[in-house]
């Protein structure tokens, strides 16, 4: 079976293409990423009638690329009929540019031979997902290609569950179930539980900010370009490496509350507050207070984690999301595991998968596609505030 998944939720356009004989075996035809993050820079996050733009502008090429590597680019002399191009030019009423690039697409290119399309549905910002949606959409009605609608976060899950064995080739792990998934990203901070794949329970979740947010967001008040995780965490390394002493001290936010809610607002307030009062923050400052971010956020997310896990007796903790890119988070919870639950088996999607991606979205479509859980195209719909745990 060969898939073609498209993801657009956030600042990443993303287009891949897969072969899997059975599920646990994935062959990478081709795994296209575009990122805007430069262009959102300057707002200090995503602003999301640019994202909605910048995807429109890019799915076509990056879906030329992708059928170019994938070798699923044959020319054709075959225009789709004008019914079919009426019926594109309703549904990419208000994506112009997107509907004059398909055109260009259907009337240049024969139909590749893909069995389904996975599309990331939600959650995610709502203008970028449709525009996601609405170009999937367009290729399942002149191509006549069933559509799987994919959560976003169900694709994080997936990543951290196929190992690249050699070049483009996927294996996935067994899991030993039930699991506890950590996610972690710019948009997302969640707990959940799953005792089958593709049914998950929602245990905990972020009250206001999410913990990528709370990166962000402390990074700008340090001057720190966006994002702003990578930035924290390579200041806090450099405060690690030389020794620096620690004079600040930041709120660990509900780390002994009862619950595995998590609310990251204050730390943001906190850093605020200290810049304040410092006046000028010296380079020394920013690598002291960076350091005190990062430790803030993994005691409370090792704190949270931990309790998850020994109320639902998980044999696997599964953390993704852009967040899981950080080594002193994900060294944080291994210790914790080695030290406490060495039952537990940690799985963490590896770095390229850990961000936004179309191959993570692929990896969780292929069940859906196996099983022809299609959706039609009057159904599907965009949806920003989409969550995992109402799947069944
Ligand atoms: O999953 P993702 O690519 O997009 C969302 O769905 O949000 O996550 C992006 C988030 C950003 O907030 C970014 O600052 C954060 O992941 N991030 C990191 C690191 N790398 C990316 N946060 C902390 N440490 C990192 N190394
Ligand atoms: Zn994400």
């Amino acid at each position: 079976m060969k898939i073609l998944s498209i993801e657009t939720s956030c600042d990443e356009s993303g287009i891949a293409i897969i072969e899997t004989t059975d599920n646990s075996d994935v062959h990478v035809l081709s795994n296209q990423l575009s990122s805007q993050a430069a262009l959102h820079a300057e707002y200090g996050g995503v602003f999301p009638t640019l994202a909605k733009r910048e995807h429109a502008r890019t799915l076509v090429p990056l879906m030329l690329q992708a059928l170019t590597e994938a070798k699923m680019l044959t020319p054709t002399s075959q225009k789709p009929p004008q019914e079919i191009i009426g019926s594109l030019m309703k549904l990419l009423e208000r994506e112009q540019e997107l509907f004059v690039h398909l055109t260009m697409l259907f009337a240049q290119y024969a139909r590749p031979d893909i069995d389904a399309i996975a599309v990331t549905y939600g959650p995610g910002l709502e203008p970028a997902l449709w525009v996601g949606v609405n170009f999937a959409k367009a290729l399942s009605i002149v191509w006549n290609i069933p559509i799987v609608a994919v959560n976003h976060m169900e694709g994080h899950i997936y990543a951290t569950l196929y190992t690249e064995k050699e070049k483009n080739r996927y294996v996935k792990s067994p899991v030993t179930l039930p699991l506890v998934a950590l996610l972690i990203s710019g948009g997302h901070t969640e707990l959940l539980r799953s005792d089958t794949l593709g049914t998950y329970t929602l245990l905990g979740a972020t009250r206001d900010d999410a913990v990528g947010e709370a990166f962000d967001k402390t990074a700008r008040l340090l001057g720190l370009p966006y994002p702003g995780g990578p930035e924290v965490s390579r200041l806090a390394v450099s405060a690690r490496d030389e020794n620096l002493d620690q004079p600040f001290v930041l709120p660990r936010p509900m780390i002994s509350s009862q619950d595995l809610a998590f609310s990251f607002s204050g730390l943001k307030t906190a850093v605020l507050r200290l810049t304040q009062e410092l006046h000028t923050i010296s380079e020394t400052n920013k690598k002291q207070i960076a350091r005190e971010i990062e430790d803030a956020i993994t005691e409370v997310l090792v704190t949270k984690t931990k309790r998850a896990l020994e109320e639902t007796g998980a044999r696997t903790l599964i953390v993704s999301g852009g967040v899981s890119a950080n080594t002193t988070i994900v060294s944080g919870l291994r210790t914790m595991l080695a030290q406490q639950l060495p039952d537990v088996t940690l799985a963490v999607s590896p770095k390229i998968l850990a961000t936004d991606n179309a191959l993570m979205i692929a990896f969780a479509g292929i069940s859906y596609a196996e099983r022809k859980q299609y959706v039609s195209i009057e159904a599907l719909r965009a949806n920003g505030n989409a969550s995992l745990s109402s799947i069944v």
